[in-house]
């Protein structure tokens, strides 16, 4: 009998019909719609490996289902590029080798361009990076509101304007997520400086909190479809943001239909009940070694493992809660980690380097020129005494969580070298700031008297002085975890200035930084340029832009005050920043960046949306298609623009909307559109924009909904916030 089986096996083998699985495994079938698949996939899970689900396994991943074959989830920081490989068990490097990337520019820098096609192509490239090293979720990218310019990580967001910020932020994720890879937009929400990031308890009107603060994410979710956000670190009224009923139960998962998943920041969970019922999906961080000895902090006692389970087991939480969130993650696996058709990526290659130097270049933003020193015309000059540590420094390294380990990063001393010539070119260090430290403030090992008399010695025996400061990534400067101690640009720079204004006329000033700074000495200064942290190719985007290969065309993602008292979050003492230790409140409500300066009529140093070119344009007036529109119209607005220099450039237009005689407190104006014209020099071209009555709106409080009254608007093109050319009266029925 057996023999006569075997043969009948046999050939049966031989025949290919192969026994085919009982149970056709629908959740790998990847033309299986994804709902069909989560459920099946859902049906064949324990309860412990839902739970599993729902929390890490290790420092950057969290948990898949080995026994069904789906995978977990690797997650890598951040918005700048892909970080080195940490360790499985601690926030030390893994110590590989072959984890450099490409450090893109910050997104201040992203943000300045203006330019939401810079955005996606930043998007993408930096996916394609993610992809290569195997991540399914990149950290990033960051949108909270530039309200204060302490606030220790402005540099990784998108400046003070919601409309700016949601343009902008779209087609980064966009980018990122064609990879197979899921951007994870943050810190949801309010997460807008550093000081006791971990516990404030914000404390602000809806009007703020829907006009202002969550306008950039709504966009991320509703208009992106981010597949993650990240719950912040502060409360929200009382919760934290990890587990906060109002803002991702009635908010996120509510009002906008968020379909993908909460992740905590690391440590940002705090109780299970509250993460577990209030739209918590996976716990990340909590547990900084979860081997340790102590199993205080193993991945097993994490508030969503454990704990949770147990709850799951007596009733206390009903299964339906964790069914909920597995099946978001499984979404999360699906589009991801168990993505059949996504690309392959690519790691370190010319096309991401020249995507970061075209963001870079785009991005710096011209603030004063009025002795045309430039353009640099090298030929002009015998020597060029370059100034200033952040010529030379890394500023890649440190600043927290977004720090990277770039292939190559190229100073804006050697760019400058390449550029005009290594013979023409001598440098001095000026000042000397300390090895970028994450929580402690190191001084300089160096003698600070000898570096400024160096500098001054140097700069007063050189035809051309190119001083290269600003901010750096050292804790209380652009740096994860504090804020800064001082609205003044740090260790002797302002002093340092002075000096070298006093024995050399000739100086270009070029900043980097991702915050605002007080400016002492401008009025002595003829030249100066907002470059940001440009990344890997940061010395050739300031070589090009300021020898002129490129005609400079960024403009201010925020507010540059002229002192921190001027701004809407210093003017009502220590309860509206940082607080009083556990509460703080946003008093400055709606008026925040040049809302606030508009309004009180405070001069700004430098004005948001402001910035100059090499050439100069004229703008025609602008007009609107109708007289009168109804609520649900879109007003088509158009006016001439022209180059009239000698240089091609690009200008960044803005449109402007006020309501001048509102039933509410509303701005003076506010950015309601913005395109960045590229022209020709003599060049001419009608701009056309649109504006949908209903983002005139306003948000009520008492209906919450967002309203607009039967009134008259004003709309103005503009060339910055206060640089408006001319203005056409619209109504709204
Ligand atoms: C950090 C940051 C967050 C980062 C995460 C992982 O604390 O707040 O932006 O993505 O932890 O490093």
């Amino acid at each position: 009998m057996n023999k006569l089986k075997s043969l009948f096996m046999i050939l049966l083998a031989i025949s290919g019909l192969q026994a085919q699985p009982t149970v056709k495994q629908v959740y790998l079938d990847k033309n299986q719609p994804m709902e069909v698949r989560v459920k099946d996939a859902l049906s064949r899970m324990t309860l412990e490996e839902k739970v599993a689900l729902c929390h890490a396994q290790s420092k950057f991943s969290s948990h898949g289902v080995p026994r069904l074959g789906i995978p977990e989830l690797w997650m890598s920081d951040g918005p700048h590029g892909v970080r080195m490989e940490i360790m499985w068990d601690s926030w030390d490097h893994a110590g590989w080798t072959n984890d450099s990337c490409t450090a893109f520019p910050a997104l201040t820098c992203l943000a300045a361009t203006w330019n939401p096609e810079m955005s996606h192509l930043y998007g993408k490239a930096i996916g394609e990076e993610a992809r290569y090293r195997r991540k399914d979720v990149l950290l990033g990218p960051g949108v909270n509101i530039y309200r204060t310019p302490l606030n220790g990580r402005n540099f990784e967001y998108m400046g003070e304007d919601p409309y700016l910020a949601s343009r902008m932020v779209v087609p980064y994720i966009k980018g990122v997520q064609e990879n197979g890879v899921a951007a994870c937009v943050k810190h949801y929400v309010l997460n807008n400086q550093e000081k006791w990031r971990g516990h404030i308890d914000v404390e602000l009107s809806d009007r703020a909190l829907y006009e202002i603060y969550l306008p950039a994410f709504e966009a991320a979710v509703t208009e992106a479809g981010v597949w993650t956000i990240m719950g912040s670190y502060n409360k929200v009224r009382g919760q934290h943001a990890c587990e906060n009923n109002l803002t991702l139960m009635k908010i996120l998962k509510g009002e906008w239909n968020f379909d993908g998943c909460v992740i905590t920041d690391w440590g940002g969970a705090h109780n299970t009940k509250d993460a577990a019922l209030n739209g918590q999906d996976i716990e990340m961080g909590t547990g900084t070694n979860g081997f340790s000895a102590n199993k205080k902090n193993a991945y097993d006692n994490y508030f969503l493992a454990d704990p949770y389970l147990q709850m799951l087991r007596s009733g206390e939480i009903p299964v339906s809660n964790v069914d909920e969130k597995a099946s978001r993650v499984l979404r999360l696996i699906f589009r991801t980690a168990m993505n059949q058709d996504k690309p392959f990526g690519a790691l370190c290659n010319q096309e991401h380097s020249e995507v970061g130097r075209a963001v870079s270049e785009q991005g710096i933003v011209l603030l004063k020129n009025s002795t045309k020193l430039l353009p640099i015309d090298g030929s002009r000059y015998k020597t060029i005494a370059v100034i200033g540590e952040n010529a030379t420094r890394s500023l890649t390294e440190g600043g927290g969580s977004s720090e990277l380990k770039p292939k190559y990063e190229i100073s804006p001393l050697q760019g400058l070298i390449e550029k005009f010539g290594a013979d023409k070119i001598k440098y001095a260090m000026g000042y000397g700031s300390g090895a970028p430290a994450y929580d402690q403030v190191k001084s300089s090992p160096y003698n600070a008297d000898s570096l400024r008399k160096a500098a001054i010695e140097l700069a007063s025996k050189s035809d051309l002085v190119i001083y290269v400061g600003g901010l750096n990534k050292n804790t209380h400067q652009d740096c994860e975890g504090n804020d800064r101690l001082s609205y003044d640009l740090p260790f002797g720079q302002n002093e340092l200035i002075s000096e070298l204004q006093k024995v050399n006329k000739n100086i270009v000033l070029v900043m980097l930084s991702g915050n605002a700074y007080a400016m002492p000495w401008l009025s002595q200064a003829t030249t100066l340029v907002q470059a940001w942290y440009g990344g890997s190719e940061a010395g050739n985007a300031i070589a090009n832009i300021l020898s002129g290969n490129v005609n400079p065309s960024g403009k201010l993602p925020f507010t540059f005050g002229e002192k921190l008292s001027d701004y809407g979050a210093h003017s009502f003492g220590t309860i509206a920043y940082p607080g009083d230790e556990t509460k703080e409140e946003y008093r400055e409500d709606i008026l925040v960046g040049y809302r606030w300066f508009d309004t009180k009529k405070i001069n700004p140093q430098f004005p948001f949306g402001y910035g100059l070119s090499y050439t100069t344009f004229e703008y025609g007036k602008i007009s609107a298609d109708k007289k009168e529109y109804s609520a649900d119209d879109t007003i088509q607005l158009s006016f001439t623009l022209k180059n009239t220099g000698s240089r091609d450039g690009a200008e960044v237009v803005q449109v402007y909307a006020s309501e001048p005689n509102a039933s509410v407190v509303r701005p003076t104006k506010e950015l309601k559109a913005f395109k960045k014209v590229f022209l020709k020099a003599g060049e001419s071209t009608i701009v056309g924009l649109s504006v949908k009555v209903k983002d005139l709106a306003y948000f009520d409080e008492n209906s919450h909904t967002w309203h607009i009254d039967p009134s008259t608007f004003v709309l103005s093109n503009a060339s910055s916030s206060t640089d408006i050319v001319s203005s056409v009266k619209i109504k709204v029925k």
